[in-house]
C-alpha cells in the first residue's frame, strides 16, 4: 500500500506530436480509490502506462510513497495492472496466467493454489482454469486478466476498464465485489471507466480528463454537485444535466434568468449578483432531478412554471419527462408513479440555489453553489468565484 502522486507529469509520444498528457497533477492517499474518466483518446491508458512504467514520461515526476519511480523499470514499481487489451499470455492456460506473477515472486505452491482458487471463485472462472485464452470469450478473458492482478498484493492496482466487456448483470455484481474487495484490502487503486455509476460508486476521488488535461479532481460528490466547467457538468450524470442558453437580466436590483415554456414565463433569481454577469450570454445548468412537480408545501416558495409534456420515458425507477424551456429540450426526472400524458401541462419548480451558471463562450463555471454547499479542497482547478 502506498500514496501515489503525479507531479506536473507530461507525456509526448514523439517530437512534433502534440502532448498526450499535459501538466498532470494528482495525488491520492494510501488506500484511496481513484477513478479516471474522460472521452476516448483523452490519455487515460497513457497515464496508466506511465504510472506502471511501460511508457516513459517526458516531464514531471511520479511518486509512489516517498520514492520517485519515474525512471524505474515496471517490475521494480510493485504494481499490478489490468490492461484494456487484457494482454494474457496466449500459450499459457488460465491457471498459469493467474499463477505467473506469484511464481516469479516465489510464493509456495500451496499458497499459490489457495490464491488461484480464491480469485477464480470471486471472478466466476473456476470452470475455465485449464483453458487457453484463445478459447475464451472477451468477457471471460477480461476476468482472467483481473484474476492475474488480484492474485497479487502489490503496492498499487491499476485497472484499465476492467469490466467493460462483461454483460450488464455480471458487471453490476463485479462492481460490488470490487468495492467489497477494496474495503477489505485497502490497496491504493487507479481505475479507468466509462461507466458513470462505477465512477460515482467506487471512487474516493475522481479525475475527469479531456485532451490530456485534468479538468477537475475531487470527490464524486464534488464532481457531481460542483462541476468546474461545462465539460465536467456534461460528462457526469445520467440522464445528463440540462443546459439552457440565455442572457441574465437585472430586475429590481437582482439578476434573474427568464425561463419561457411557450405557455408561461418564470423568473429564476440568481444567488450571485455580480454586475459583470448582466446581459452576459450564459448557460444555465440544471440536473433532471432538481426539477420537481409543484407540491402544496413548497408551492409559494420556489419559482414555478407551467410547461407542456413533449415526451415521457418511464424507466422503471423514474419517469423522465421532457418539456421545452427557452427552445431547449429539458429533461425532468420525476417519480415513477407520475405518468403524465403527452400534451398535458405540468407545474414545475426549481430551487434557484441549485442552478449552475457557465460562461457560454469559455464553458467556465460562473460562481459557486450556495455557501452551505460550497466545497473545500478543489484540487488544482481554478474557478471564477463571483458570489
Ligand atoms: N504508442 C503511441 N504512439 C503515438 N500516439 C499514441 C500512442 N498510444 C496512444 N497514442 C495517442 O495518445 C492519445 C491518448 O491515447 P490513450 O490510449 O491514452 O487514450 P484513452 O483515453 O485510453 O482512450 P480509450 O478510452 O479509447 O481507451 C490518443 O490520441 C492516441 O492516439
Ligand atoms: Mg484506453
Amino acid at each position: 500500500m502506498a500514496t501515489l502522486e503525479l507531479r506536473n507529469v507530461n507525456k509526448t509520444y514523439g517530437a512534433g506530436l502534440p502532448d498526450t498528457l499535459k501538466n498532470i497533477e494528482l495525488s491520492i492517499k494510501e488506500g484511496e480509490f481513484l477513478i479516471l474518466v474522460g472521452p476516448s483518446g483523452c490519455g487515460k491508458s497513457t497515464l496508466m502506462n506511465c504510472i506502471a512504467g511501460l511508457e516513459n514520461i517526458t516531464g514531471g515526476a511520479i511518486m509512489i510513497g516517498d520514492q520517485d519511480v519515474s525512471g524505474m523499470s515496471p517490475k521494480d514499481r510493485d504494481i499490478a495492472m489490468v490492461f484494456q487489451s487484457y494482454a494474457l499470455y496466449p500459450t499459457m492456460s488460465v491457471r498459469e496466467n493467474i499463477e505467473f506473477g506469484l511464481k516469479i515472486r516465489k510464493m509456495p505452491q500451496a499458497d499459490i493454489d489457495a490464491e488461484v482458487a480464491r480469485v477464480a471463485k470471486l471472478l466466476q472462472i473456476e470452470h475455465l482454469l485449464n483453458r487457453k485464452p484463445g478459447q475464451l470469450s472477451g468477457g471471460q478473458q477480461q476476468r482472467v486478466a483481473m484474476g492475474r492482478a488480484l492474485a497479487r498484493r502489490p503496492k498499487i492496482y491499476l485497472f484499465d476498464e476492467p469490466l467493460s466487456n462483461l454483460d450488464a448483470k455480471l458487471r453490476v455484481e463485479m462492481r460490488t465485489e470490487m468495492k467489497l474487495m477494496h474495503q477489505r484490502l485497502k490497496t491504493t487503486t487507479v481505475y479507468v471507466t466509462h461507466d458513470q455509476i462505477e465512477a460515482m460508486t467506487l471512487g474516493d476521488k475522481v479525475a475527469v480528463m479531456k485532451d490530456g488535461i485534468i479538468q477537475q479532481f475531487g470527490t464524486p460528490k464534488q464532481i457531481y454537485n460542483d462541476p468546474a466547467n461545462l465539460f465536467v457538468a456534461s460528462f457526469i450524470g445520467s440522464p445528463p444535466m440540462n443546459f439552457i442558453p440565455l442572457r441574465l437580466q437585472r430586475k429590481d436590483g437582482r439578476l434573474v434568468a427568464l425561463l419561457d415554456s411557450g405557455q408561461a414565463r418564470c423568473e429564476l433569481p440568481m444567488s450571485m449578483n455580480d454586475a459583470g454577469l448582466e446581459d452576459r450570454e450564459v448557460i444555465l445548468g440544471l440536473r433532471p432531478e432538481q426539477i420537481v412537480l409543484a407540491s402544496g408545501d413548497a408551492a409559494g416558495l420556489l419559482p414555478t412554471i407551467r410547461a407542456e409534456v413533449q415526451v415521457t420515458e418511464p424507466t422503471g425507477p423514474d419517469t423522465l419527462v421532457f418539456v421545452t424551456l427557452n427552445e431547449s429540450k429539458v429533461c425532468c426526472r420525476l417519480a415513477p408513479d407520475i405518468a403524465p400524458a403527452v400534451g398535458e401541462t405540468l407545474t414545475l419548480q426549481f430551487d434557484p440555489a441549485k442552478v449552475l451558471l457557465f460562461d457560454a463562450k469559455t464553458g467556465e463555471r460562473l460562481g459557486v453553489l450556495a455557501p452551505s454547499q460550497s466545497v473545500e479542497n478543489m484540487g488544482n482547478v481554478t474557478r471564477l468565484n463571483r458570489n
